[in-house]
């Protein structure tokens, strides 16, 4: 009997040691793959090897790139995983100069397909863009006379990630979109960093598409392009205490270009400060577009300093002319306010609403406006164009256009 009892504790107690190695061993340090952190060897390969050993450990893991500068090539970073996976980046994260070899379309560091993943660690992912900016994107064909792009980069790209965290993380310098989120669902950024000069054209900070519950919480967007564009599919996005600016501002679509897109619905952009951005947030779609809706839409307790046409829908929304102005938007858009929204506009037109004459927009509230216009010919105006907007609160004078 007693004896019995002994060997039943026996195996407990290897049990419980076993349990504790276990425990240590959740941490793949990428540095023991054989990874350099010289700045200049290529880490793809122990990286790979450190993520495949933390995603089939059936429990939770973490890979860790500890403080130091490393070089990466383009690499996809996959699940499923077995259990919760942490991917903690504490050093810089450099992307090769030269991207002819990047399969097209594609991102530097694409995160796939992981469900519980939390990306963290107060690094860096630096995208070396300096010497791409000013080109154009997507057109492929302009991407091919490029030197060093193949086509279009994406820095960061999310696909299918969900119930998933994005923390204290800054992404620098990207050749053009700095993260791209696909088909994502339960995902939160918070205190991310993103940074590139005003000059740098096309270095979008977040695109999101096919997307719903993405929270975006205390970051701060500064680029050459859109601090945030949802695109179509979008669904209950929240932004909250996110500075923008320099930029491009906040927008959603542009709408309609495509066949099939899917409705944007719900979308809350609170406590936000935008400084010198072009716009501040706009709702855009094509003019003879294809069918498509977007509704509950709010943006609220938005300060604008010295931003440049700070409210804006436009349903005529038409880059470079190359769009039939005479045939209306086919985008329905309903439910859309904007309350609270003070400080400067840099254009005297601040707040410009222009809706479909096919299918007018329906319930746009404006409530309490308060913008003054840095320039000296007179008053900030607001104009609206297809469209009575409930008003509530400060209002700025109508133009007669
Ligand atoms: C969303 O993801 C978080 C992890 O970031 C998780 O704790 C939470 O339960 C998820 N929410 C839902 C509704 O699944
Ligand atoms: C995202 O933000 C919304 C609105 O603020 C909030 O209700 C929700 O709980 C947040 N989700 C997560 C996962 O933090
Ligand atoms: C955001 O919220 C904080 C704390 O509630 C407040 O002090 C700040 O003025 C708000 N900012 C904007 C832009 O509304």
């Amino acid at each position: 009997m007693g004896l019995k009892l002994n060997i039943t504790a026996t195996s407990l107690l290897l049990l419980l040691a076993s349990a504790a190695e276990v425990a240590c061993d959740t941490i793949f340090y990428v540095t023991k793959y054989g990874e350099r952190a010289d700045g200049n060897t290529d880490i793809s390969q122990a990286l790979l090897k450190a993520w495949g050993d933390a995603c089939s450990s059936p429990v939770a893991s973490t890979v860790m790139t500890p403080d130091g500068t490393y070089a990466l090539g383009q690499i996809t970073i996959g699940g499923p995983c077995k259990a919760p996976i942490n991917f903690i980046v504490q050093g810089t994260v450099k992307a090769p100069m030269d991207t002819r070899r990047f399969k097209a379309e594609a991102g530097w560091i694409a995160f796939q397909q992981i469900d519980q993943f939390t990306l963290s660690g107060g690094g860096v992912f630096d995208g070396q863009g300096k010497t791409v900016w000013g080109t154009k994107c997507p057109s492929s064909a302009y991407c091919n006379q490029l030197p060093i792009l193949s086509s279009c980069i994406y820095m960061l790209m999310f696909n299918f990630i969900t119930n998933s965290m994005v923390k204290d993380i800054t992404s620098r310098d990207s050749k053009q979109f700095h993260i791209n989120l696909l088909g994502c669902k339960n995902l939160t950024f918070y205190n991310v960093v993103i940074s590139a000069p005003e000059e740098s054209l096309n270095t979008d900070g977040i695109h999101i598409g096919r997307s719903s519950g993405i929270n975006i919480t205390d970051s701060t967007i500064e680029t050459g392009d859109d601090c945030v564009s949802i695109g179509d599919g979008s669904e209950q996005i929240n932004m909250q205490r996110v500075t923008c600016g320099p930029g491009h501002g906040i927008s959603v679509g542009s709408l309609g270009k495509y066949p099939n897109e899917e409705p944007v619905v719900g979308i809350s952009v609170k406590n936000r400060t935008l400084t010198n951005t072009q716009n501040g947030v706009r709702v855009k779609t094509w003019p003879a577009s294809h069918q498509g809706t977007a509704y509950e839409m709010h943006f609220e307790d938005i300060v604008m300093n010295n931003v440049g046409n700070p409210i804006i829908i436009d349903q005529e929304h038409c880059p470079h002319n190359q769009c039939n102005l005479k045939i209306p938007s086919r985008i329905k858009l309903s439910s859309v306010s904007f309350r609270n929204i003070r400080g400067t506009t840099s254009t005297q037109v601040a707040v410009k609403l222009v809706c479909s004459q096919g299918v007018p927009c329906e319930d746009v509230e404006l409530g309490d406006i308060n913008l003054k216009y840095k320039g000296n010919e007179g008053h900030a105006m607001s104009q609206c164009k297809t469209i009575k907007p409930n008003l509530l609160g400060t209002q700025l004078p109508r133009t007669r256009a």
